[in-house]
């Protein structure tokens, strides 16, 4: 695999810019989630929202792509395509997950939402998922290793018994969506690089709130859970310093 990119003081400021205002999409994002809505209205109100801040979206024409953002409801994982025929109901849960790439950079975030109420076994998952995420990163700094990051989201998730998905991974990111080095969210026996200040890496739990096998649909995109149960999706690009990191797609 290729070598995992330090960004200079100049990159680490462009990146900086790319995550907050793809941060300020994700809180406006938010706002749109309420029963009735279609992930096509979301998809629509997303570009907007990238391009009104001077950004480009990532994810549209990636690999075909036909979206700004990935909309994946209840036993969808990942890479749900939005859909003017799929309206969003009361007690659904719903993975949003954007890029933007501003001054040639890139940024790369998801958060999942409740519509409306939802159980209490779903509002459980959604927090253990997005909480696996700062266990992840507790530790992440220069000078200590890879899989330390997915061995502390690991260990949490495990603990709860939800399942892991093995089959998606977080990644590096900067001038490329996707960049080396692969970040898996289970457990791994070897430590992985030692990681340096100045890596930008976006950790992405999904967890299920059944087992971690997954499927494709035949759109050739959609993950969906094997058992049909629940997944979440939390994600946020991270700075590696030489404390603690810099999560770059949060206000
Ligand atoms: N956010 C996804 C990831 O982290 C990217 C989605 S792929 C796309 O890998 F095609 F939908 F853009
Ligand atoms: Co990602």
């Amino acid at each position: 695999m290729a070598a995992v990119t330090i960004k200079s003081e100049r990159e680490i400021e462009l990146m900086r810019e790319a995550g907050r205002l793809l941060a300020q999409v994700h809180e406006e994002l938010a706002k749109t989630i309420r029963p009735g809505i279609s992930t096509k209205d979301i998809d629509t109100t997303c570009e907007q929202l990238i391009r009104e801040c001077g950004g480009t979206p990532n994810f549209l024409h990636y690999d075909g792509y036909p979206a700004s953002v990935c909309v994946s409801v209840n036993e969808e994982v990942v890479h749900g395509i939005p859909r003017p025929d799929r309206i969003l109901q009361e007690g659904d849960i719903v993975s949003l997950d954007t890029g933007l790439i501003y001054k040639g950079y890139h940024a790369d975030a998801a958060r999942t939402y409740g519509v409306g109420e939802i159980t209490r076994e779903a509002e459980k998952l959604i927090r253990v998922t997005r909480e696996s995420f700062f266990r992840g990163i507790g530790l992440a700094r220069a000078g200590r290793h890879l899989h330390d990051i997915s061995n502390a989201i690991a260990d949490y998730v495990i603990s709860y018994g939800y399942g892991i998905v093995h089959d998606l991974v977080g990644h590096g990111i900067g001038t490329c969506l996707h960049e080396p080095p692969y970040i898996p969210n289970y457990p791994q026996r070897r430590r992985g690089i030692k990681l340096k200040a100045g890596m930008t890496l976006a950790i992405e739990p999904m967890i299920n709130l059944g087992t971690g096998e997954v499927e494709w649909l035949d759109d050739g995109w959609t993950v969906v859970t094997a058992d049909h149960r629940l997944s979440a999706h939390y994600e946020n690009t991270v700075l590696i310093t030489d404390r603690e990191p810099e999560i770059l797609t949060l206000l």
